[in-house]
């Protein structure tokens, strides 16, 4: 019943109208007669939109339009929107409501009004916006440097948001590109985290993230040789800069070391020590740490030295006073005079 009303009504639609003259194309235009003006309303996606038509208790005639189909002539509801329907405030208002616009409802939308004398229409432009939303974002990459890299992300909205990125890192400056940025032969400091973030205005930025790993060889940057006494503990230590994290070998000359008699090698992410528990006059000498990972490898040569200064006893005339010690001695001698002395002044003695 509902669909051949409708079709009915349809086909009537341009006859009546024109007959009512309330299709304002259709009219011969007299500009003095004629009131037309062309408002904006600018509603966010799901709101919903009261388009203002006043009238007066002269008007015989009134109908709202979408494009040129009929919404409603009078109180009689010609569109099968649920969503539409009217304001009225006695003769005064003729408002039309639509619940949760949607970006398909973005048009003109005309009031027209027949009074006694004269047509006359009120036109607005209903412009829905959408808030940014990115729907696709490059996954968390893990990539081998020097690679060249396209990071993507694509939002959608209403006005078309703007995409910028920034690498978080302390700097955290924009970078080139939008919803592709590209990164040519990256450098291990490129890797971090991304933010994308997409900005129409119309609510607060939408913001997404992408993880970029960026695998390199090992590089051991730092290897700390160890002086050691006979008898003593001798640590050497290797710290190494890799993705992924490397795996460490220690090598005596081109012996391999393993632990066991007395040689602990301790291994904890990027760093790694020789532990000789009890050092003797044989463990003096070249000793090489080895940082491997799949991207490549690096060594380094340390050594263990005997230690020439023996370690300093309580008493400073003990065996084996040499001149540093000495030195030392004069030091603390004068650092507890200078103690003595302040100690003196505070007691007044
Ligand atoms: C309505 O919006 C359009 C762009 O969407 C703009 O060109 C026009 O000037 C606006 N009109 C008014 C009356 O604000
Ligand atoms: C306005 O017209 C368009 C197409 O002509 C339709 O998709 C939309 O639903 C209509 N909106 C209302 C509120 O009638
Ligand atoms: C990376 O891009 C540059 C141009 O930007 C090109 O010359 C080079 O061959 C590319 N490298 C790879 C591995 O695709
Ligand atoms: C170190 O080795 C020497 C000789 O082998 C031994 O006399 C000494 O007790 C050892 N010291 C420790 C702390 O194991
Ligand atoms: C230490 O050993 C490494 C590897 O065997 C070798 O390349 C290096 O020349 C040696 N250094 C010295 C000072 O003997
Ligand atoms: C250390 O590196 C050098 C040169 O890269 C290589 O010749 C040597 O064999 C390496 N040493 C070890 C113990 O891997
Ligand atoms: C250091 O020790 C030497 C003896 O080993 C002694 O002759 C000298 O006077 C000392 N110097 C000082 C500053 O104590």
């Amino acid at each position: 019943m509902v669909g051949r009303g409708s079709s009915c009504r349809r086909q009537l639609q341009a006859a009546l109208l024109r007959l009512l003259c309330l299709i304002p194309t259709g009219l011969p235009v007299r500009s003095v007669d004629m009131q037309r003006t062309t408002d904006n309303i600018t509603i966010r996606q799901g709101d919903t939109a009261i388009i203002r038509c006043y009238v007066d208790d002269k008007v015989s005639k009134v109908a709202w339009l979408n494009r040129s189909n009929i919404i409603f002539a009078g109180e009689d509801k010609w569109s099968l929107d649920p969503r539409v329907d009217l304001v009225t405030k006695g003769q005064l208002e003729y408002s039309l409501r639509i619940q949760k616009v949607d970006v398909y409802d973005e048009g003109p939308y005309t009031c027209s009004i027949q009074t006694q004398q004269q047509p006359k229409t009120t036109q607005v432009y209903l412009i829905v916006q959408v808030p940014a939303n990115i729907y696709k974002i490059s996954p968390d990459i893990t990539i081998n440097e020097g690679s060249n890299v396209t990071l993507s992300c694509l939002a959608n909205g209403r006005p078309e948001p703007s995409i910028t990125w920034r690498l978080l890192n302390p700097s955290a400056e924009p970078l080139d590109g939008d919803e592709y940025m590209e990164i040519s032969g990256i450098m291990r400091s490129q890797a971090g985290r991304y933010e994308c973030k997409a900005t129409n205005d119309v609510s607060s930025p939408d913001v997404k993230y992408v993880n970029v790993v960026v695998n390199y060889p090992p590089y051991i940057k730092d290897a700390q040789n160890s002086e050691t006494q006979v008898g003593q503990k001798g640590v050497l230590q290797c710290i190494a800069s890799a993705v992924p994290t490397p795996e460490f070998e220690w090598y005596r000359d081109d012996r391999r070391i393993s632990n066991g008699q007395g040689v602990h090698i301790q291994i904890s992410g990027f760093r790694t020590f020789l532990i000789v528990s009890n050092v003797t006059e044989d463990d003096y000498g070249n000793y090489t740490c080895v940082a491997t990972n799949r991207l490549g490898i690096h060594n380094a040569s340390l050594f263990l030295y005997k230690a020439v200064i023996p370690t300093i006893k309580y008493s400073t005339r003990g065996p084996g006073t040499g001149k540093d010690n000495n030195g030392s001695a004069c030091i603390a001698q004068s650092l507890w005079l200078l103690l003595a002395s302040i100690t003196c002044l505070l007691f007044k003695c």
